[in-house]
C-alpha cells in the first residue's frame, strides 16, 4: 500500500485519454485500487481517478461515508469502477459547486445531470449498474471525466464562480455543507 502523488492542474498527464483495463483478477489491478483508496483517504477525497495518479486506466474510486456532523448528509457506497459508461437519466441538470484533488483549495460552479445510470465493473470484473442522483451522481461524472483527460474547470458554467474556497467561505457563496465541501 502507499500513498501517492497526486498529479495538479498543469500536469499534461491530466489531459490524456486513459485506456480500457483488459484484465481483471489481477494483483496488479488490485495494488493500484489500493494505492487510489489509501491515496484517496490520505487527501481526505471523495472520489479519485486513475489518471490523477499518473496511472492511464479507466479506473475510478470514489465513497462518501456517513459523517455525524451532517447527520443529513447522504452517504455514498465506497465504489471501484472499473471502464465506466454513463448513460444519462433524463435532460435535467443542477448546478454545484464542485472541487477536484488536482485542483486543491479551490472550487468551481459546474452543471451536471441530476440522475445517471453508471455501468462498469469491479477489480474482479462482476459487472456494476448502478443508478444515482444528487451528489453521488455528481462524483461518478467529474471522475469519468477525468478518463476523458476533462478536470472540471474546463466545464465552468461561469467563470467568475470560481475561486478559492476560503474566499468562497468567507463571502457566503459557497456553504459549508459536506457535498461543496469535498474534492475528488
Ligand atoms: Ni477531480
Amino acid at each position: 500500500m502507499a500513498i501517492l502523488p497526486v498529479l495538479r492542474l498543469g500536469d499534461p498527464r491530466l489531459l490524456n485519454i486513459a485506456s480500457k483495463v483488459s484484465e481483471f483478477n489481477k494483483p496488479e489491478l488490485d495494488e493500484v485500487i489500493e494505492d487510489m483508496f489509501d491515496t484517496m483517504r490520505a487527501e481526505d477525497g471523495v472520489g479519485l481517478a486513475a489518471p490523477q495518479l499518473g496511472i492511464g486506466l479507466r479506473i475510478v474510486i470514489f465513497g462518501f461515508e456517513h459523517n455525524p456532523r451532517y447527520p443529513d448528509s447522504h452517504a455514498i457506497p465506497e465504489t471501484v469502477l472499473i471502464n465506466p459508461q454513463i448513460t444519462a437519466l433524463g435532460t435535467e441538470q443542477e448546478q454545484g459547486w464542485e472541487g477536484c484533488l488536482s485542483v486543491p483549495g479551490m472550487r468551481g460552479m459546474v452543471s451536471r445531470y441530476r440522475r445517471i445510470r453508471y455501468t462498469g465493473f469491479d477489480a474482479s470484473g462482476s459487472a456494476i449498474d448502478v443508478t444515482a442522483e444528487g451528489f453521488h451522481a455528481r462524483v461518478v461524472q467529474h471522475e469519468c471525466d477525468h478518463l476523458d483527460g476533462i478536470i472540471y474547470t474546463q466545464r465552468l458554467t461561469d467563470a467568475r464562480k470560481f475561486g478559492f474556497t476560503e474566499e468562497l467561505l468567507a463571502s457566503g457563496q459557497m456553504n459549508t455543507e459536506p457535498c461543496s465541501n469535498q474534492e475528488a
